[in-house]
C-alpha cells in the first residue's frame, strides 16, 4: 500500500499519540468481532447476554456464553497490529492505548499506558461486595461462579446500560484532548461514548487517522482513512515510519 506523504511525516514527528481499538484489531487473531457479516451480534441478542438485566435473570446462561468467549481468547494470540501498538508505545513520548477490548491481547503484545475501557474478561466483580480479582480457569469449575462470601461473581466488563468507569473515561478524555494524533483501529464507531472520541479528538484539534477494513462513520471525520486489514496496514505503515 502506498502511504501519503504527510502522514508519514505526520506519526514521525509525532510526540503524543492516542490509538483507539475496536475488535477488529483482534479479528486476525481468531477473536469474533460484534458487527459485521459473521459477527456475534448476527448470532445472539445483546439483550440476553450484555445487560445487567439478562444477568439477573439467568446468570447461567450469561455465564456460559462468557466461558465460551474465554475459550476462544485463551487460544488467540497477538497479531501483527497488536505488535506495532506496543511498539509505538515504545516510539512516542507520550502515548495512550484506549481499547474496547475485553480479550487482554494488548497487553499480552506488551502494552501498558492503556485503558481496558470495557473492562477484562478474565476479572470477575462480586455482585455484593462489589471488589474484583482476575479468575483464570477455562472452563469455569462451576457455572455461575460465586464469591467466597456465597453471592454471584459476574464478568468485570462493561454491559449495554452501564456507565464506563470514571477513572478510565477521565483518562481518555484527556489523552484525547490533549494529543497531536488520534489513530482509531478497527472500531466500527457506534457504541458510545467512545463514537464520540474521534469527533472529540478532531474538535480539539488532532489528526484522526482511521485504519479499518471497511468505511465507517469515522471515515467521513478523519483527515486520513487507510482501508485494510489491520494485521497487514500497521505493519507496513510503522516500516514506512521507522524506515
Ligand atoms: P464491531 O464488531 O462493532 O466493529 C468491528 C470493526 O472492525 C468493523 O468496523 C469492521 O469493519 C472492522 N474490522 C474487522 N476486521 C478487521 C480487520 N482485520 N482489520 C481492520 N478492521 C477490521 O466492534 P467494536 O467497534 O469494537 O461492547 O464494538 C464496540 C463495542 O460494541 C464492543 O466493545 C462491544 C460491542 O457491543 C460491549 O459489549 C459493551
Amino acid at each position: 500500500m502506498e502511504f501519503r506523504e504527510d502522514l508519514i511525516d505526520l506519526l514521525r514527528v509525532a510526540g503524543s499519540v492516542v490509538v483507539v481499538t475496536g475488535s477488529g484489531v483482534s479479528a486476525e487473531s481468531g477473536v469474533p468481532t460484534f458487527r459485521g457479516g459473521d459477527g456475534l451480534w448476527r448470532r445472539y441478542r445483546a439483550e440476553d447476554l450484555a445487560t445487567p438485566q439478562a444477568f439477573s435473570s439467568d446468570p447461567a446462561l450469561v455465564w456460559e456464553w462468557y466461558d465460551w468467549r474465554r475459550g476462544i481468547v485463551a487460544k488467540a494470540k497477538p497479531n501483527p497490529a497488536h505488535e506495532v501498538i506496543a511498539d509505538m508505545e515504545r516510539y512516542y513520548p507520550d502515548f495512550l492505548l484506549v481499547t474496547q477490548n475485553v480479550d487482554g491481547l494488548h497487553r499480552k503484545a506488551g502494552n501498558e499506558r492503556m485503558v481496558e475501557i470495557h473492562g477484562n474478561i478474565w476479572r470477575v466483580r462480586c455482585v455484593a461486595e462489589l471488589d474484583e480479582r482476575f479468575l483464570y480457569d477455562n472452563p469455569l469449575e462451576v457455572i455461575p461462579p460465586k464469591c467466597e462470601c456465597g453471592s454471584l461473581l459476574r464478568p468485570a466488563v462493561v454491559w449495554f446500560g452501564e456507565s464506563l468507569p470514571f477513572e478510565g473515561l477521565t483518562t481518555a478524555s484527556e489523552g484525547i484532548q490533549n494529543c497531536e494524533v488520534f489513530l482509531t483501529v478497527g472500531t466500527s464507531g457506534v457504541v458510545y461514548p467512545v463514537a464520540s472520541f474521534p469527533m472529540l479528538a478532531k474538535s480539539s484539534g488532532a489528526s484522526v487517522v482511521d485504519i479499518n477494513k471497511d468505511a465507517t462513520p469515522i471515515t467521513s471525520i478523519a483527515d486520513h482513512t487507510l482501508m485494510g486489514k489491520a494485521g497487514e496496514i500497521l505493519p507496513e505503515l510503522w516500516r514506512a515510519i521507522k524506515g
